[in-house]
């Protein structure tokens, strides 16, 4: 296993052409002119990094500011690193969860999330891809994290660590359910580090019970916590803990704003009920992670189910409260068919219309189009389906609040 060290002039040197790449194909340079004009400035480098290298890496620079926002403008990638590198938000919020202890991040890609381990403990990362390996050092360098690098297999790494962390490499473009097909492979990793504690990203789409079975083949010792994340009421991540690590069975967390949600929350009862004024559709995360009569119960709210499918599920409630995991609505009016949705939105001043159900995908924009075709208010209208069509507005706690204050909650128009 082979610790990987840059010298602080190669570092400069790549950092340099990445930034001089990145201004060439913003001034619409192409690769081959770009890949020219850098090749001189490598020469010397002691690293794998070649004038391609450094286009990609530019290219993905770019690219970046989505994920890592400020950051990006220092960052490092190759194409599978960048893909399913870990977000920034994610990183933060995983290095403060673990911050008590050291860390071997056994699988550490392009080296974000080790970055950010790096930031609050003592952390080594291992890779075993060798320009990722190089690329995960720069990351650590370009962050100041004290973070160390190895170019190596997990399995050959002999741990003086107390957290084994593993965000494995996952198959390409297919919805893994299971730990199959992913490298390295959590259960060998278990086997292989039985004596630490661990903490693994699972497929998120595994429900809680699955990630329990196919630990279960280790005779029942790996036992933990399962935490469902949400980044802005999308399920993102699933990250498994054992030992002490884990605080309860299951969880589900929402980023940026930090709620959580989990198995130990009391639970409410929860019962079909009539669609009333109020909607609020509740984060995929939380029902996926069964902790909807948690989240209720800790909210302490007043609701029934006012419909659910695979991908939805919507609550009535008595009013809008202030969680990350709700997305409220009010109701302004159903129809029965798409052709009365069409005339009553005209009715209602509708001017944009989402459409809020399971749908073909290549049929959204059709029927989206006729849909407001002519159209000439201003509402924007949230369509739901359930035996009818529900046409809503999006209603925030302020506008809940100020609705209430001027007493203008005896509001719904019967069209
Ligand atoms: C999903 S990426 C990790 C991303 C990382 N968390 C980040 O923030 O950039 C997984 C990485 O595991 C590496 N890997 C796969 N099998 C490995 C093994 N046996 N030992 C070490 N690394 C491995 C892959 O090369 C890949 O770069």
């Amino acid at each position: 296993m082979k610790e990987i060290n840059i010298r602080r002039k190669d570092f400069e040197t790549v950092d340099g052409a990445v930034k001089e790449a990145v201004n060439l194909v913003k001034r619409g340079y192409q690769e081959k002119q770009v890949v020219a004009r850098i090749s001189r400035t490598l020469k010397n480098i002691k690293i794998p990094f070649s004038a391609k290298d450094v286009y990609t890496a530019a290219k993905l620079r770019i690219k970046a500011k989505e994920k890592f926002g400020n950051l990006s403008q220092k960052l490092f990638f190759d194409e599978s690193g960048y893909r399913y590198s870990t977000p920034a938000l994610v990183a933060e919020y995983r290095a403060k969860r673990l911050k008590n202890y050291s860390i071997a991040d056994v699988s550490c890609g392009s080296g974000l999330q080790l970055a950010f381990f790096g930031f609050f403990t003592d952390a080594t990362g291992v890779e075993l891809n060798k320009k990722r390996a190089y690329i995960a050092k720069m990351n650590i360098t370009a962050l100041n994290s004290s973070a160390e690098v190895y170019f190596g297999d997990a399995f050959e790494y002999r741990a003086n660590e107390e957290v084994i962390f593993s965000d494995p490499a996952r198959p390409e473009s297919e919805e893994i359910r299971t730990l199959r097909g992913l490298q390295p492979n959590p259960i060998k990793l278990a086997e292989k580090f039985s004596d630490k504690l661990l903490a693994f990203e699972l497929p998120p789409q595994m429900p809680p019970e699955r990630v329990d079975r196919s630990f279960s083949v280790l005779g029942g010792k790996i036992k933990g916590e399962k935490e469902y994340t949400s980044i802005r009421f999308r399920l993102n991540r699933l990250a498994f803990y054992s030992g002490e690590l884990a605080t309860c069975k299951v969880s589900a967390l929402s980023l940026p704003s930090g709620e959580r949600v989990t198995s130990d929350d009391s639970k409410a009862e929860l019962k079909n009920g009539k669609i009333g004024e109020i909607l609020a559709e509740v984060d995929r995360t939380v029902v996926h992670a069964g902790l909807l009569e948690n989240l209720v119960g800790k909210l302490d709210i007043d609701a029934c189910i006012a419909f659910r499918d695979l991908r939805r599920t919507v609550l009535s409630v008595s009013e809008v409260t202030n969680s990350a995991f709700l997305r409220h609505y009010e109701v302004v009016c159903k129809a029965k068919s798409l052709s009365e949705c069409r005339e009553k939105l005209e009715q209602i001043g509708a001017r944009k219309v989402t459409l809020r159900f399971s749908i073909d995908p290549e049929k959204y924009w059709d029927i989206r189009k006729k849909l407001e075709s002519g159209l000439k208010g201003d509402k924007h209208i949230y369509l739901f389906r359930f035996d009818k069509f529900i046409m809503c507005t999006s209603l925030t706690e302020r506008e809940w609040e100020t609705k209430n204050k001027s007493g203008l909650n005896n509001h719904h128009a019967q069209i």
